[in-house]
């Protein structure tokens, strides 16, 4: 079992696989100019999955792929099928932008990738071509189809910005509810990488614009490893706000992130990560395992945006960390 410097179990391994990116969402990623870290800083998907094996030896239950968006990075399924085959019961989940998704996701699906989180702002076109800066919508459409037809298990994920998809939130929320998604509003988390002058909507302001179409919604208890506190509607579906600029799930935090660089990272909002590079790539395991524990030892207690107010940001982007 891997226990952190508090006490908290961790079963929980986010990989991201690449920092490159499709979509320029206004609260992730600089317009442009924009340079990529160089593809043989990359670790490969066998270093990674070395990783990944002695991680689950130790104690993970869940792995989840991220990016940048993932399904850029060739060869993805057969990554995802190596983990699978290592051991089948693990929680296999992918979360990416669906762009590139119709074409993907019965490979994925047949690899044992078991559930997906998808991002969808808006459903009107213009409005999510504002926020990705680029005319993605009919493409992730048809991606959260083709995930649905395969079988696999959906949550959305929804970021509403004041003054750009604000106006589109029971939109979204009644697209969802309708096809059986769950779907998980999220405050934007400030950080130096998205457009100026972006603002975010925080819960309360959420729960206002739901409950004026919706007045009868009502929380329910707390699963408290979930960065989501859910609600749920008289007809039993369940939405999920995801409320950073609160500490609400660090008691029982329960996941660290891998980069596609090879650094481990205790928490989305600390500036400091060691790297599992050098040890993996030259097969030392045990030196691996040494360095996951002593980023157990440097889990910080508590997110730094709840404990330093709103407007702390992050120096470290998302679309390197995984989100
Ligand atoms: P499930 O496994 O379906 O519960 O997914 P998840 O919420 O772990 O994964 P997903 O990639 O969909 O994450 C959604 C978003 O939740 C992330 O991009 C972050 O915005 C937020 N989030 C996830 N983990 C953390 C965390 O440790 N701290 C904070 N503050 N936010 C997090
Ligand atoms: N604040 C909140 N959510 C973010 N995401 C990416 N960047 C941010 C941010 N700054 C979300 C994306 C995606 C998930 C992995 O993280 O919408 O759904
Ligand atoms: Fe890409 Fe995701 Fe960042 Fe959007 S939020 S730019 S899809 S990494």
């Amino acid at each position: 079992m891997l226990i952190d410097g508090f006490g908290r179990t961790v079963d929980y391994l986010r990989v991201s696989v690449t920092e490159r990116c499709n979509f320029r969402c206004q609260y992730c990623m600089p317009e442009k100019p924009f340079s990529w870290v160089p593809k043989e800083n990359l670790l490969s998907y066998e270093d990674l999955f070395k990783f990944i094996k002695v991680s689950i030896d130790e104690g993970i239950k869940k792995v989840r792929i991220t990016g940048g968006e993932p399904l850029l990075r060739e060869g993805l399924d057969i990554f995802i099928k190596m983990v699978f085959d290592y051991k089948n019961d693990i929680d296999l989940a992918l979360t990416t932008n669906g762009f590139l998704l119709a074409k993907a996701a019965q490979k994925l699906k047949d690899a044992g990738l078991k559930r997906i989180n998808i991002s969808l702002d808006s459903l009107d076109s213009s409005t999510v071509a504002k926020m990705a800066q680029k005319d993605v919508l009919s493409n992730v459409l048809e991606g959260i189809k083709a995930a649905d037809e395969v079988g696999l298990k959906i949550k959305i994920n929804c970021v509403p910005l004041k003054g750009i998809n604000d106006k589109d939130i029971i939109e979204v929320l009644e697209f969802c509810r309708a096809k059986g998604y769950v779907v998980r509003f999220i405050e934007f988390m400030e950080n130096h990488h998205a457009k100026d002058g972006v603002k975010g909507l925080n819960s309360d302001e959420l729960k206002a614009i739901i409950s004026k179409k919706y007045p009868n919604f009502k929380m329910i208890p707390r699963d408290t490893s979930s960065p989501a506190q859910y609600y749920e509607f008289e007809d039993g579906y369940q939405f999920g706000i995801i409320e950073p600029h609160k500490d609400d799930f660090c008691a029982a935090c329960n996941r660290i992130r891998l980069t596609s660089e090879g650094y481990l990272i205790p928490c989305l909002y600390f500036e400091d990560a060691m790297s599992i590079k050098d040890a993996v790539q030259n097969n030392r395991i045990d030196e691996a395992v040494e360095i996951l524990k002593k980023v157990l030892q440097n889990k910080p207690e508590k997110n730094k945006w709840s404990t330093t107010g709103d407007n702390e940001t992050s120096s470290r982007a998302f679309y390197q960390t995984g989100g």
